[in-house]
This record gives structure tokens, sequence and C-alpha cells, in this order.
């Protein structure tokens, strides 16, 4: 198959926004579908995306991590640990150009390709850092995102330290969230959490919703 029909076949299978996609995005949706063409094109043959995914990216992928962006205060600066094609950390950038949005991802070749999709789509407020959470030196965040990395003991120990006092973790979870909550009652102390909840986000528009595990940092943090 050419690279023509090839992704002239993946944009088939992807189809057009969902209105729910429409309504969140707002002016933004544009963008948005040329960030979603990368991932039924690109980062297919690149191996960020499996073929099967194409057809779900929107409701599966895509508008399960945008209905998480009403949970992110205006101006807040993010980081995406393990952000992989870039989800959610570049649906957050996207439709919220008042967000300063770092992508954390170890591996050059997810790296590489988040790189040309920021350059693509020429996102001002978007970096992209190469190496692992728990080695990052840079300034902490007033959010942390997570989608699809690790148990939920293990994205603590990663992730709190990124987050500066009084900030938060945002983790999106499957329907494991509770019971992976219940599991980690000593990590969620110990990381010096000050409060936690699950929640489930964005009902009205992505069936089954997004389940959030929101743990907030206490004072004292590094
Ligand atoms: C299953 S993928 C999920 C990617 C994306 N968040 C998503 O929801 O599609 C997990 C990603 O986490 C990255 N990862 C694994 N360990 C990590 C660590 N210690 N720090 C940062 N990223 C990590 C992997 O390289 C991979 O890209």
């Amino acid at each position: 198959m050419s690279d023509v029909s090839r992704e002239t076949s993946a944009a088939d299978a992807l189809g057009p926004p969902p209105a729910s996609v429409v309504t969140l995005a707002g002016q933004q949706e544009p963008l948005l579908q040329r960030y979603a063409a990368w991932l039924a094109t690109e980062a297919v043959p690149r191996g960020l995306i499996g073929p099967r995914e194409v057809p779900r990216l929107w409701d599966r992928h895509i508008l399960n991590c945008l209905v998480i962006t009403s949970l992110v205060p205006a101006g807040s600066r993010v980081a995406d640990v393990g952000s992989g094609a870039g989800l959610p950390g570049l649906v957050l950038a996207i439709v919220r150009p008042d967000l300063r949005v770092v992508l954390i991802e170890p591996l050059l070749r997810r790296t590489a390709f988040l790189d040309d999709v920021v350059v693509d789509l020429a996102l001002p407020n978007t970096e992209v850092h190469r190496g692992r959470a728990e080695h990052f030196t840079g300034a902490p965040f007033d959010v942390v995102v997570s989608r699809a990395v690790a148990p939920l003991g293990r994205l603590l120990s990663w992730c709190m330290p990124l987050v500066r006092p009084h900030g938060e973790l945002l983790a999106l979870k499957g329907a494991t969230a509770a019971a992976e909550v219940a599991q980690s009652r000593s990590a969620l102390h110990s990381c010096g959490a000050s409060s936690w909840s699950v929640r489930q986000v964005g009902a009205d528009y992505v069936d089954p919703p997004t389940t959030v595990v929101r743990v907030v940092a206490g004072p004292a943090r590094r």
C-alpha cells in the first residue's frame, strides 16, 4: 500500500469528530483534528498507536482526555508523565492555550513523534522533555497528569515529587481506580498527599466517562 492510500484509509477509519469533541474543543477543534490525523496516520507506522485503535481514537482516546480539561485551573503549568503519543498532554495543550505543558517521556521514538507534532501544530505552550519522571529536576508543576503509565502506588512515587505544594496529580484510570486507591493508602500518606478522591468526569460527553484519581499535595513538598 502506498503512503498516500495508507493515509487516506487511515483518515477514513478515523472519521469526523463527534459532536462532543466539537463542543468541548471550541475554536481549537481544527487544531485537534490535525493532531487526530497525526495519530491516525504517522503514529501507526511509527508504532505509537495500534492500527485497530484508529477507528476509536476520538472516543476512547481523545475524548477520554478532553473531558479532564475542566479540572485544570487556568494558567497552570502542567506535566504529562509518560506522554506516549501525547495523551493527555497534547490534548490539554491544544484546547487550553492558557496552560504551559511539559510532555515527559523517556523513549526517543516517542519524543521524536511528539516533537514533530509540536512543530507541525506550532504549539507555543508545549515542551517535550525526554527522560523518566523520577529523574526530572526542573521546577515543580501546578498539575501533573498521567494516563495508562503505572499502578497508582508507583505513579505516586514518580509524580508527587513533581507536584508543587498544594498542587495536584490527576491520574486517568479505568475501572480499577477505587481498588488502586484502597491498595495505595500507605503510599498516599507517605508521599505527602493532603487529600485524594476518585471522580467520574465527562458523563455528558463520553461513554464510559473518564475515571480520575485526584491527589492534592500537602504544604511541604521538596
Ligand atoms: C502505555 S503508554 C501510555 C501513553 C499515553 N499516556 C497514553 O495514554 O496513550 C506508557 C508510557 O509511559 C512511559 N513511561 C514508562 N515509565 C516512565 C517513567 N518512569 N517516566 C516517564 N514515562 C514513563 C512509556 O515510555 C510509555 O510511553
